[in-house]
């Protein structure tokens, strides 16, 4: 297949780009660096030996998007690219639903005009708002605490209703738990900008001493340790899920959470990192982060049914993979 990545240089996106040139696909990025570095697009290529080609333009922008879809015939559409910190979306609502829903409507419109006929969209499990776990796709929304989750949910709304009345166009909504960890050439991770708002690339960069100590959201939850327990999974796991969806989606519209089953508290994630890596993560208890939910954790059997996809990698991987990048990167 021909697939159109965009957010193709970013975290999930890179990997992605890695396991479907892996698999024989040509991979056509589209990236607009707001959060991501243009020499990803090297070491994707050391590690593949295959040069994709990429185009820094933002995917809000129709007129570029429409001279990439009439320049290339593509089988399908991986939309990644997006504005992803919960606390920023915030304090920037317009910023974040302009860049969340435009993209996506730009995409989905040339897709259906060009003929493109699968479309597979980074969801998040934060569309179930909060609901006891396991998280099922059977399971209806709830609401969402913030305007990035809002993206998330009107952009799955918006493809469903694009895909009822267009029928050669079918989408796959995935719904990602927690993925981190890195690739284990050590080349491709997680890398933000600034400070890091989500846990795992705060862990690493304590570990790495480039910030003195970590403050745990809360520990008085209804949890066993008292600290959240969420569903980390390997971002090659995650990787992969969107191989299996491209390869195997249906007609229409499916819907598929990408997470492991296995919840895990903030507490258990430290003490792996330190155990698995032999290094101090120093941290503090704090208030809870407004929004917080005490437990979040996938089923995700309707992926191994479906798609014949599960994740493979243990907690041990992603925290031993997380602090090679981080070594190899920023040491
Ligand atoms: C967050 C978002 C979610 C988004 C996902 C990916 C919220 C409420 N949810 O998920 O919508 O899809 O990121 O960007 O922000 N923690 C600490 N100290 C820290 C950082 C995190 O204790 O410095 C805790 C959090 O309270 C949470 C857990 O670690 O219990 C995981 O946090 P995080 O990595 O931010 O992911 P989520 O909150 O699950």
């Amino acid at each position: 297949m021909k697939v159109l990545v965009t957010g193709g240089l970013g975290f999930i996106g890179s990997h992605t780009v890695v396991q479907l040139a892996k698999r024989g696909h040509k991979v056509v990025i589209v990236d607009n660096l707001s959060n991501s570095r243009e020499d990803v697009l090297t070491r994707i290529e050391e590690i593949t030996g295959i040069k994709s080609k990429l185009f820094i333009e933002d995917a809000t922008d129709e007129a570029s998007m429409r001279r990439i879809f009439e320049a290339s015939s593509f089988d399908g559409v991986i939309h990644f690219a997006g504005l992803k910190a919960v606390g920023e979306s915030i304090k920037k609502p317009i910023e974040y639903y302009y860049n969340n829903l435009v993209s996506t409507m730009v995409l989905s419109k040339l897709c259906i005009e060009f003929g493109v006929e699968k479309f597979v969209f980074s969801s998040s499990a934060t569309v179930y708002g909060n609901q006891p776990s396991p998280l099922s796709e059977i399971m209806d929304l709830k609401e969402r605490t913030n305007p990035y989750g809002e993206t998330k949910a009107i952009s799955e709304r918006i493809l469903t209703d694009a895909a009822k009345v267009n029928l050669g166009f079918s989408v796959c909504l995935l719904r990602y738990f927690n993925p981190i960890g890195a690739h284990e050439s050590g080349l491709l991770g997680e890398d933000p900008r600034g400070i890091p708002n989500n846990l795992m690339p705060f862990i690493t960069r304590v570990a790495n001493r480039d910030i003195e100590k970590l403050t745990i959201f809360g520990d008085d939850y209804d949890t066993e340790d008292g600290t959240c327990v969420r569903d980390y999974i390997h971002v090659v796991d995650i990787a992969e899920g969107h191989i299996a969806a491209i390869e195997n989606m249906g007609k229409g519209v499916s819907v598929y959470n990408l997470g492991t089953g296995k919840g895990t508290s903030v507490l258990e994630l430290i003490e792996t990192f330190k155990k698995v890596n032999g290094v101090d993560v120093p941290f503090v208890i704090g208030e809870r982060r407004p929004g917080d939910i005490a437990v979040c954790y996938a089923d995700p059997s309707k992926a191994y049914k479906e798609l014949g996809w599960k994740a493979n990698k243990s907690l041990e991987d992603m925290v031993r993979d997380a602090w090679r990048f981080e070594v190899n990167n920023n040491q």
